[in-house]
């Protein structure tokens, strides 16, 4: 309880309960990132991470929002329900580690504000396949932010409870944001079935929970029919065990009455701290407990006994024969009605422990009741990750030599694209040339273009297609003449594929295509790494064509709207010194779907 905001100090409780939260957390991420490892030895850590956090901040979602029913539907799951905030915040730091990866991978390095980015790198809003699912993560997690930051007694004292309440109801919107995040997003590039089930039992057994604890509660809101002097009839008698309280919504409020000694008081039901179920808890010493967080309020007024400020309604009860009555209209919070004696015993009130949060230790009864679940949810932190990693699709054989410096030479050729036809055994191998993050190389190289060249940098490597990411240090013209390019016109085709940045296709990302992957591919297209159109051909081979203007020029900023998704289009095939092209102005390519395809 609070005098001012500082009520509800560190107890051997809560640090018990942090311990099995953060506990739990280490077991999922861990699995997850050694049996990502296991089944998926190409992946990167970064993707790794990414997915962990990700997936550990939803199962967190989940368990939050789970909580609440639960416990109402058993009160020995109430202990969970003592520290939940602590528990939201530990999703919203799971949220945000995996929205700062990904926005830092996806979206930094980039030519334009990676938040930015994260927000129009993809504009298909019209189409359901390729959404834009990145933004609809972005708004879940400031809604987390906002509820983690408010989530301190300090923010519920001053926004006052109800305001609290409303603005932590915005939970449901951010699970609704993250399953639409899901759904629309990854779900839409992996696709084993287990992995949409995963989400869909999770929805179902969130929703499935609220429904039953609401059918329950549909009792207690009942309207009780009136009578003449603005009582209306509330219970029988015997509904309310001696220490415990019958719960009712009269006049659309929730009004519990107790039973203490033998006299009944009516209070709301709605404790002041965060709007728990006053009526759910015990009458101790002549207070109403609340079952929630142990806030109490005395029966005779409804205000907590001194030094605590906190007073909830009061209404007055009288009985008619083995009928009790409550006059619905509340009386200011704290205003002193006296109780109502009632003659003959009370039925005998359930024998269960009563848990209440503030003490050190919870009733043995429940503690050893609540190891059943705890252990279900540790095995489900194994179970879980281990699946779900298992399930997702595997990696491309592709290599990004990251930290490890070769020197290269060869001769340069700066258009369309610069390239550099590295020198080896029997002649020479076209690199395409690339700038740390997502660029394409620096426009000095067009001054070295048909020279000899050194140049440092880091190898990219997939299948046969070679690529440098070039050291800080300049690039350096040598002595001595190279052959001009062997140009072969192949002639004219009408090609179906998918148009991809080569720097992440090559192997700096994995996934480096597809849904996941379109903004990045948008911001290294935009900031001048080659685009590349991905084809299979009939004898399903598949061919990578640089893709250029019809005049051989660069292009890509134009192209920026089409990536990642299926794409048609009719150019110029030609194949230069091995390196296979596509000549084609932008507006010759089209959407598969636009065309009447298979794609939405
Ligand atoms: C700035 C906000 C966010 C961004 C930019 C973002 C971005 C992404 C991206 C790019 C992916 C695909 C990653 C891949 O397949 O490798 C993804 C997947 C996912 N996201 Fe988010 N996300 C954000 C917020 C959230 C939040 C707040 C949650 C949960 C509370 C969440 C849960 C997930 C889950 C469960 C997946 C699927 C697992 C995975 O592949 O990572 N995301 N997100
Ligand atoms: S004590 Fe927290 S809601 Fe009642």
């Amino acid at each position: 309880m609070t005098v001012g905001y500082k009520a509800i100090g560190w107890n051997r409780q809560k640090r018990i309960y942090d311990a099995v939260a953060v506990g739990g957390l280490f077991l999922y991420l861990a699995t997850f990132v050694v049996v990502g490892l296991v089944a998926h030895p190409g992946i990167t850590i970064e993707t790794l991470l990414i997915r962990a956090f990700g997936t550990a901040a939803l199962l967190l979602l989940h368990v939050v929002l789970a909580i609440g029913p639960l416990s109402r539907l058993d009160r020995r799951f109430l202990p969970l329900l003592y520290n939940r905030r602590h528990l939201g915040v530990i999703t919203f730091v799971m949220g945000f580690a995996h929205g700062a990866f990904s926005i830092f991978q996806f979206h930094a390095l980039g030519d334009v504000n990676p938040l930015v980015s994260v927000l129009t790198s993809n504009t298909r809003w019209d189409s359901v396949a390729q959404f834009p699912f990145q933004p609809l993560g972005l708004i879940a997690l400031v809604i987390l932010f906002l509820m983690a930051a408010t989530s301190h007694d300090f923010w519920l004292a001053n926004l006052t409870a109800p305001t609290w309440k409303r603005l932590h109801l915005a939970v449901y919107a951010a699970y609704a944001l993250v399953v639409l995040h899901v759904a629309l997003g990854v779900l839409q590039h992996e696709t084993h079935p287990l992995l949409a089930a995963t989400l869909l039992t999770g929805v179902l057994v969130v929703a499935g929970l609220h429904l039953v604890a609401a059918l329950r509660e549909r009792n207690a809101d009942r309207a009780p029919a009136g009578e003449d002097d603005g009582f209306v009839d509330f219970c029988a008698l015997d509904e309310i065990p001696e220490g415990r309280a019958a719960i009712r919504s009269v006049g659309g409020e929730r009004v519990a009455v107790f039973r203490d000694q033998g006299r009944l008081s009516a209070l709301s039901n709605v404790c002041q701290h965060q709007n728990g179920p006053l009526g759910e808890g015990r009458v101790v010493n002549g207070c109403a407990v609340c079952p929630w967080h142990g806030y109490e309020y005395r029966l005779r007024d409804g205000a907590s006994p001194p030094p605590f400020t906190e007073k909830v309604p009061t209404f007055r009860v009288r009985t008619d024969g083995e009928r009790v009555l409550v006059d619905p209209r509340p009386h200011p919070p704290g205003t002193e009605i006296e109780p109502v004696a009632v003659e003959g015993a009370a039925p005998e009130a359930p024998t269960d422990d009563f848990y209440i949060g503030y003490q050190p230790h919870a009733p043995r009864s429940i503690a050893a009741w609540l190891r059943t679940p705890i252990a279900g949810l540790f095995v489900l932190a194994v179970l879980i990750p281990a699946y779900l990693v298992t399930a997702q699709a595997q990696f491309a054989d592709s290599v990004f030599e990251f930290g490890t410096f070769r020197q290269f030479e060869g001769r340069l050729d700066a258009a369309p694209y610069p390239v550099l036809h590295v020198e080896d055994d029997g002649g020479s191998r076209p690199h395409y040339l690339v700038e740390f993050g997502k660029r394409g190389a620096r426009t000095e190289l067009d001054e070295l273009d048909g020279r000899r060249v050194r140049a440092s940098g880091q190898l990219i490597y997939r299948d046969q297609l070679r690529m440098i990411e070039l050291a800080e240090e300049a690039t350096v013209a040598l002595d001595g003449t190279t052959e001009p390019s062997v140009v072969t016109e192949l002639g004219r085709f009408e090609l179906t594929g998918e148009i991809l940045d080569s720097k992440c296709y090559l192997g700096v990302m994995k996934p480096g295509r597809g849904k996941p992957h379109r903004g990045c591919a948008a911001r290294c297209i935009s900031g001048g790494v080659p685009p590349l159109l991905v084809v299979t051909d009939r004898a399903g081979t598949q061919r990578h064509l640089l893709i250029t203007g019809v005049s051989g020029e660069p292009i890509g900023e134009e192209l920026v709207h089409l990536v990642a998704e299926p794409v048609s289009v009719e150019g110029e095939v030609l194949v230069a010194d091995g390196l296979w092209q596509l000549r084609a102005a932008a507006t010759d390519f089209h959407r598969l779907a636009e065309l009447g395809g298979a794609s939405e």
